[in-house]
């Protein structure tokens, strides 16, 4: 008890000194309480609440809002500057650096020049996306492998088994498929490594908001502590990987994305940093911080929408069994993107739960700030974003917004009729693909900076889905579990667990 006390009363006493240091610098209404303390209590445990209600505010007023919360300020800008925010060059109001600051990246990823320097990046648009025909049939073997072992092979038996601990697991599995290749990727202890390092990345980045930023660079040295530890566990199996590729003349392509990193490094002198091995396993490190935690929660949220309803549970295998009975061994995109159910259910969990409630983030660049088309002047240094969740839910976009209608985007060009004249004004009929990215949908980000690796995602989180609808059977929920909200990020419950047997053989 005295702990909690002790514990409460330092947390007070850092969020004041932190509230007095990090005053506003402009003046604009508050999104919640018009205490700054208060108001950034208040974002722990009402953030989805104050994200839905400035939304409506702006839909009216069209100001932008003070949105002060427990990790840090932004300013919120209404959905009608929003295409003005999107095209504004990275020079003015800057995404790099907003993510940087969100999760104190220069820090936690050890090494500042990975994180500001994305060479990496480059080559998730270019050959990624590229080769993802090829990839497909490699994801589909490593899912139903890893699937395999984690949920077993028992067709009698039904098993409780955590979502999050598990789909997790399948994801650093099959993404280090294609990352570090077969061999590496099933190695145990790479891969709890990697886990490790990705989820301190994580923690370390949001705690060290809790600090002064003049003060965050001495304690990131004791922040990084546990970080290196982790890196140097996966450092121990990525160094000789790259010592061997960088030693051939052509990289084999046997690890794909380490050799497409090692043939882009040859364009350094030899000198460079960016040839050594250290640094090319630190790239891959930066590729499994992007995608493990993203993939996981998206893959999560959707299998518990679908396995809350029996007919959109029954409908989505039935797709999967008649795309198996066509493509039968196949694995290629063209299968995947014929999944227009799958892919619109996708979608559709993504706008209910988009993961950045509080989405395109920017942070003001220039020495003179810049002038919202509403006329004030936000300095430099500040960060605008705007409320995603309000957009997400906006009834005026999309009827029943709270609902999770699986075939709400589904495109009907194929074989479909047309949709009907209230469809199209209320976007239900909508016919967007769950990696496109649109004004009214920011679960990607919009623009320039749009997730990268949102094609990549989007197909293997289809596989996963296949593999679990076709392999096995899963007890329906009574009913959907409520998401978490920390602050105003949203995640489904960690805790959650599913009852599930695999599927006899059908003969
Ligand atoms: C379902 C999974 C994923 C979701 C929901 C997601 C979401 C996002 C979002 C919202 C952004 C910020 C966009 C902005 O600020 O405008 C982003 C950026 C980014 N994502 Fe993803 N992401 C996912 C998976 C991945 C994967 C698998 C990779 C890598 C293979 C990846 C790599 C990146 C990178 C490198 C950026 C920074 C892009 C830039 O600043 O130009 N993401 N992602």
């Amino acid at each position: 008890m005295a702990g909690i006390v002790v514990a409460a009363v330092l947390l007070f006493y850092v969020l004041s000194v932190w509230a007095f240091i990090s005053r506003s610098p402009v003046r604009l209404p508050p999104a919640g309480s018009r205490w700054p303390i208060l108001n950034r209590l208040e974002s722990l445990t009402k953030g989805k609440a104050i994200l839905y209600r400035v939304y409506q505010k702006q839909l009216s007023d069209n100001k932008p809002y003070l949105l002060r919360g427990i990790f840090g300020d932004s300013i919120v800008l209404p959905p009608s500057m929003l295409e003005w925010l999107v095209s504004q060059p990275e020079s003015h109001l800057s995404a790099k650096s907003a993510q940087m600051d969100a999760l104190n990246i220069p820090l936690t990823f050890l090494r500042a020049e990975i994180g500001l320097n994305p060479v990496h990046e480059p080559l998730i648009r270019r050959n990624l996306t590229a080769h993802l025909d090829q990839i497909t049939s490699h994801i589909w073997d490593e899912v139903g492998l890893v699937l395999e072992e984690l949920w077993g092979q028992d067709t009698e038996v039904w098993r409780e088994v955590n979502l999050d601990y598990t789909i997790r697991h399948v994801v650093a599995r099959a993404s280090n498929r294609v990352f570090v290749g077969g061999e590496l990727c099933r190695n145990n202890d790479y891969i709890e490594s990697s886990l490790r390092y990705v989820s301190r990345v994580s923690a370390c980045g949001l705690l060290l908001n809790f600090f002064p930023s003049w003060l965050r660079h001495y304690l990131g040295v004791l922040f990084q502590i546990p970080i290196r530890v982790a890196y140097s566990q996966c450092s121990k199996h990525l160094l000789p990987i790259f010592s061997e590729l960088t030693g051939s003349e052509a990289a084999s392509c046997t690890h794909l994305f380490s050799s497409w990193l090692v043939n882009n490094s040859k364009k350094y002198p030899l000198s460079s940093l960016e040839r050594t091995p250290d640094y090319l396993s630190r790239r891959i490190m930066a590729l499994n911080f992007a995608s493990i935690h993203t993939t996981t929660l998206t893959t999560c949220n959707l299998l518990l929408d679908i396995f809350s309803d029996r007919t959109t549970a029954s409908l989505l295998r039935d797709e999967s069994l008649v795309s198996s009975a066509s493509w039968n061994t196949t694995w290629n995109r063209g299968r995947l993107n014929q999944m227009l159910r799958l892919d619109s259910a996708l979608r559709e969990s993504l706008r209910l739960w988009g993961l950045v409630a509080k989405a395109m983030s920017r942070k003001v660049m220039q020495p003179a700030g810049i002038i919202l088309p509403s006329g004030q002047r936000l300095l430099q240094g500040t960060t605008v974003c705007v409320s995603g969740w309000g957009l997400h839910h906006d009834e005026n976009v999309h009827q029943q917004p709270f609902e999770f209608i699986h075939d709400r985007f589904m495109r009907r060009s194929t074989h479909g009729a047309s949709p009907s004249q209230e469809e199209t004004e209320m976007g239900t009929s909508a016919g967007h693909a769950a990696a496109e990215t649109d004004v009214n949908f920011a679960a990607w980000g919009i623009g320039k900076h749009a997730c990268p690796g949102r094609f990549f995602a989007v197909d293997l989180i289809k596989i996963i889905l296949i593999h679990v609808l076709v392999d096995y059977e899963v007890e329906l929920l009574g009913e959907r579990p409520e998401n978490m909200w920390i602050e105003y990020n949203v995640i489904p419950p960690p805790a959650t667990t599913v009852s599930i047997r695999r599927r006899k053989l059908s003969v």
